[in-house]
C-alpha cells in the first residue's frame, strides 16, 4: 500500500513539474507567441517595456530597454549616431579598446547623390553596431536643413526631402542588413537647436507634407527602420512625442509604419499622453515614467487596449534583436576594413566648387604650403551625440605628406606647434576650448612671401565645427574671421604675384559664406567634416588620383539674410526681444517662408546664390543625349544617356526636375523628382540612366482639400548638372490624380 501511495506522489510530483516545466517553456518569449506572451505580463511588467532602463553591458550607449527575465524577455542596447557607432572606446579591467570607426558624416554622403555608396558605408557601420553588441543605432538623423545655421546639420543630409529621404532609406536598408535596427530623427521639425527641448516650430501644412515629413515619408515606405526617435520640440502647439495625428494617424495609418516610437532622451511630464499618442518607448527612462503609467492604467486613463498596442509592438520590436537571438558579438568588428570603406566614400563625395584655368588636379609631387590650424586640427565629425570614438583622425598633414606631396616644413613645424599649445591649454584648462571660437593664427606678409617664393602652391584650410545642442553664428562663423579673410587676402596676393596657384579646403559641418572671397582663390574643395579617412580622400582628389563627383545637397547663398527662413530663425532675433514671456525664434519659430526653402526659392525667384543646389565640377566634362520620357500607367519613366566627353575617367549625377503646368496651387519653378549616378566612365564612354517618377511624387499638398493632388496637364521634365545648369528637357502629359490625407497635424496659427 504504502509504496503503491509513494509511486503515485512520485507520479504527481513529476507531472507537477513537467506541467511547470511546460508552462515555463510556453512562457518564454519567441517570435510566434507574442499574443501569449502578452497575456501572460503582469501591468507591472507591461509597462516597465515602456520605459528604457539602465544597462552596463556596452558602456557608453546611450539607453536600454528593460528585462523580464521570468519571460524571457533580454533587454536590449541603444546606442548613438549617424557618422557611427558612439560608446565608451576603453572600459576598466581590460587592456582591449572599443574603437568606432568615424565614417562620413550625413551631409557628405547626401553629397555622393548615390544611395548605393550610402548603403555600403552604413553596411559597415551596421557591422560594428551588431559585433559591440548594440541593438538599435539611433540613426540616421534627418530633419531638413531649412537654414545654414542649425547646429546638427552636418548629422543631416539636405534642404531637399527628397534627397534627404533617398539618402536616409539607404543608410537605413544598410544598417538593417546586419540584423539590427535603426532610429529615423529627430521626428518631426527639430530643424533648429536653439531651445530644442521647448520651442514650437509653427509650419503650415503644406510646407509639413511636402518638405520637413516628405523625407521621413520616403525613409520609412523605402527604408522600413525598426524604430522611428520622435523629437523634443512641439509642432503646432504639441509636443511631437505626444502628438497623435503625427505618431500613429500620419506615421502608421498612411505610411504603414509597424515599428516603435521612441522618445528623444528627455520624457515630457505628460508620459501617458505620449503613450497614448503612440509613443512606445520612454527613454532614458525614469521611476517616474513608471508610476505615472501605472497610476493611468489603474485609473483607465490609459486603456488597456493602448497599453497592450504598445507593449505588443515593444515585443515584436525586442524579438527581431540580436539580444532576444542571443548573437555572441565579438567585439572585434573589423577596423582596417571599414577604414578603406570610410575613405572611398569621402572620395566618391567630396565636391569640388570651384577649380580655375584647372587648377587640379597637382602633379601630386609639388612643394605645398599647407595653411590653417584645421590643417592639423582637422575636424573628421561634429560635436555632440553625433560624434564618434574613433582611434584617430587623420589631418591634412599626414595626408599631404602620405600622397607625396613634399609640405613646407616650417609652416608646418609652426601649426604644429599652435595645436600643441592649443592642446596644452586644454590640459592645463581642464576643460575643451570651444572649437566654435577658435582664432586662426597671422601669418605676416613677409613670412607668406617667402613661402610663396619657396612652394609651388598654397592649399588653406579653412574649418568650422558644430553640433547637438547650439545654433551657430552669422559673425565669425557663417561669415569668414577677419584673420581669415587677411589671411586669404595675404596668400592670393603674393602667391599670385609669385605666379603660383591657391586652393581652399573647407572642412565645415555647414553652409559658409563663400560669394565675398572665392574670387582671390584659384579652386575650393569641400569635404565637409569627412570622417576619420577624409583627409586622406581631399589629398587623393588634389592629386588626381580620385576624380570628384559629388555635388551640392544645398544651396551656397551669397548673404545669410537671403535664405528665407534667415527671418525666422534664432540667430536673427535678440534673444530678449519679443513679446513679454514669447520669444521669437526661441519660444517658437514661425516657418513663415512655407515651402519656399533653398533652391525652390532661390530658383523660383530668380535670386543669384554663390553655388546653386545639386553644383559640382569634375575634371572631366559630360554631354547628355536627347532625353526620352515616356508615360507610364503610374507617371513616367525617363531615360538618358551622359558620355564622358574630357581626358580623363570620371562620374556624373544627373538631376531630374519637373516643372507643373501653370494654375492652380503656386509651385516651386522646379523640383527635384529624381536623380541617378553613372559608374565611373572612362573617356569616351557612356552610360544610359533610367529614372522613374510616380504620379503621386509628382503632387503637390492642397490644404483645403487635404489632399496631394497631381493636376492634369503638360509637365516639363528638365534633365540637369544642377538645378540651374539644365542641359536637356522633355515634356509628359499626366491626367489628373488625387490622394486624401488625415488633416491632423494642427495649423501654425493654432
Ligand atoms: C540626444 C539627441 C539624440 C540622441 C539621444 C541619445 O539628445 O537629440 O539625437 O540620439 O539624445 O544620445
Amino acid at each position: 500500500m504504502k509504496k503503491t501511495c509513494f509511486t503515485i506522489l512520485l507520479c504527481f510530483a513529476w507531472g507537477l513539474s513537467s506541467y511547470a516545466q511546460t508552462i515555463q517553456q510556453t512562457l518564454t518569449l519567441r517570435e510566434d507567441n507574442v499574443e501569449e506572451i502578452l497575456n501572460a505580463m503582469t501591468i507591472e511588467e507591461k509597462v516597465s517595456l515602456l520605459v528604457g532602463g539602465l544597462g552596463s553591458l556596452v558602456p557608453g550607449a546611450a539607453g536600454y530597454t528593460r528585462e523580464i527575465e521570468r519571460l524571457g524577455i533580454p533587454m536590449t542596447v541603444l546606442a548613438d549616431g549617424p557618422a557611427g557607432l558612439r560608446i565608451q572606446p576603453k572600459r576598466e579591467g581590460t587592456d582591449q579598446t572599443f574603437y568606432c570607426t568615424g565614417f562620413p558624416t550625413s551631409t557628405l554622403l547626401a553629397s555622393s547623390w548615390d544611395p548605393e555608396l550610402v548603403e555600403t558605408v552604413t553596411t559597415a557601420m551596421g557591422n560594428e553596431v551588431l559585433e559591440y553588441g548594440v541593438d538599435v543605432l539611433l540613426a540616421p538623423g534627418m530633419n531638413l536643413h531649412r537654414n545654414p545655421l542649425c547646429g546638427r546639420n552636418f548629422e543631416y543630409y539636405s534642404e531637399d526631402p527628397l534627397l534627404s529621404g533617398k539618402m536616409a532609406a539607404a543608410y537605413v536598408r544598410g544598417i538593417q542588413k546586419n540584423g539590427v535596427g535603426t532610429s529615423v530623427k529627430h521626428f518631426a521639425a527639430n530643424n533648429q537647436e536653439t531651445n530644442r527641448l521647448e520651442n514650437d516650430a509653427r509650419i503650415s501644412n503644406r510646407a509639413l507634407r511636402e518638405l520637413y515629413l516628405k523625407n521621413f515619408e520616403i525613409a520609412i515606405k523605402e527604408g522600413k527602420p525598426w524604430t522611428v526617435m520622435s523629437s523634443y520640440n512641439k509642432l503646432n502647439g504639441e509636443y511631437t512625442q505626444q502628438k497623435h495625428g503625427l505618431l500613429t494617424t500620419v506615421l502608421r495609418d498612411e505610411w504603414g509604419f509597424d515599428g516603435i516610437v521612441m522618445t528623444d532622451w528627455g520624457v515630457k511630464d505628460g508620459t501617458v499622453k505620449s503613450a497614448k499618442a503612440g509613443n512606445d518607448l520612454m527613454e532614458p527612462g525614469r521611476q517616474v515614467e513608471i508610476d505615472r503609467l501605472l497610476a493611468a492604467v489603474n485609473e483607465g486613463t490609459i486603456s488597456q487596449e493602448e497599453l497592450d498596442r504598445n507593449v505588443r509592438r515593444m515585443l515584436q520590436y525586442i524579438v527581431k534583436t540580436p539580444h532576444f537571438k542571443g548573437y555572441k558579438f565579438s567585439n572585434k568588428p573589423d577596423l582596417k576594413a571599414h577604414a578603406v570603406v570610410a575613405r572611398k566614400a569621402a572620395e566618391e563625395s567630396i565636391i569640388l566648387l570651384r577649380n580655375e584655368c584647372n587648377t587640379l588636379p597637382l602633379k601630386g609631387s609639388e612643394k605645398v604650403a599647407l595653411y590653417g590650424l584645421t590643417s592639423v586640427d582637422f575636424f573628421g565629425i561634429g560635436t555632440g551625440s553625433g560624434e564618434v570614438n574613433t582611434k584617430h583622425i587623420v589631418n591634412m598633414q599626414e595626408a599631404m605628406t602620405e600622397a607625396g606631396f613634399t609640405l613646407d616644413e616650417n609652416l608646418a613645424e609652426f601649426y604644429r606647434t599652435c595645436y600643441a599649445t592649443q592642446s596644452a591649454t586644454e590640459k592645463m584648462e581642464g576643460s575643451a576650448i570651444d572649437k566654435r571660437h577658435r582664432s586662426e593664427p597671422l601669418i605676416s606678409v613677409k613670412a607668406i612671401e617667402r613661402q610663396a617664393k619657396d612652394n609651388d602652391v598654397a592649399v588653406v584650410v579653412l574649418g568650422r565645427i558644430a553640433g547637438e545642442g547650439a545654433d551657430r553664428a552669422v559673425k565669425d562663423d557663417f561669415e569668414l574671421t577677419s584673420i581669415e579673410r587677411e589671411l586669404l587676402q595675404n596668400i592670393s596676393m603674393s602667391y599670385h604675384k609669385a605666379g603660383k596657384k591657391v586652393v581652399v579646403v573647407l572642412n565645415i559641418v555647414g553652409v559658409i559664406e563663400t560669394a565675398s572671397w572665392k574670387h582671390l582663390v584659384d579652386a575650393i574643395v569641400l569635404p565637409w567634416a569627412p570622417g576619420q579617412e577624409g583627409a586622406h580622400a581631399v589629398a587623393d582628389i588634389l592629386k588626381g588620383k580620385v576624380n570628384p563627383s559629388g555635388k551640392l545637397p544645398m544651396t551656397f547663398p551669397i548673404n545669410y539674410m537671403d535664405m528665407p527662413s534667415s527671418k525666422n530663425f534664432p540667430y536673427y532675433w535678440d534673444m530678449t526681444k519679443g513679446r513679454k514671456g514669447e520669444r521669437p525664434n526661441v519660444d517658437y519659430t514661425d516657418y513663415a517662408e512655407g515651402i519656399w526653402v533653398g533652391y525652390r526659392y532661390f530658383q523660383t525667384n530668380n535670386v543669384e546664390v554663390s553655388y546653386p543646389f545639386g553644383y559640382g565640377l569634375s575634371y572631366t566634362t559630360f554631354s547628355y543625349s536627347k532625353p526620352k520620357v515616356k508615360a507610364d500607367k503610374d507617371g513616367f519613366v525617363a531615360t538618358i544617356t551622359v558620355t564622358n566627353t574630357g581626358k580623363v575617367a570620371g562620374r556624373e549625377v544627373v538631376e531630374l526636375y519637373v516643372a507643373t503646368p501653370s494654375g492652380g496651387l503656386e509651385k516651386p519653378s522646379r523640383e527635384l523628382k529624381a536623380f541617378a549616378k553613372t559608374k565611373l566612365l572612362a573617356p569616351g564612354e557612356s552610360e544610359t540612366l533610367t529614372m522613374k517618377v510616380s504620379a503621386y511624387e509628382l503632387a503637390s499638398f492642397n490644404e483645403e482639400h487635404s489632399a496631394w493632388e497631381t493636376a492634369a496637364g503638360t509637365y516639363e521634365v528638365l534633365f540637369g548638372s544642377s538645378v540651374s545648369d539644365i542641359r536637356c528637357t522633355a515634356t509628359c502629359k499626366m491626367k489628373a490624380r488625387s490622394w486624401e490625407v488625415h488633416d491632423v497635424l494642427g495649423n501654425p496659427k493654432e
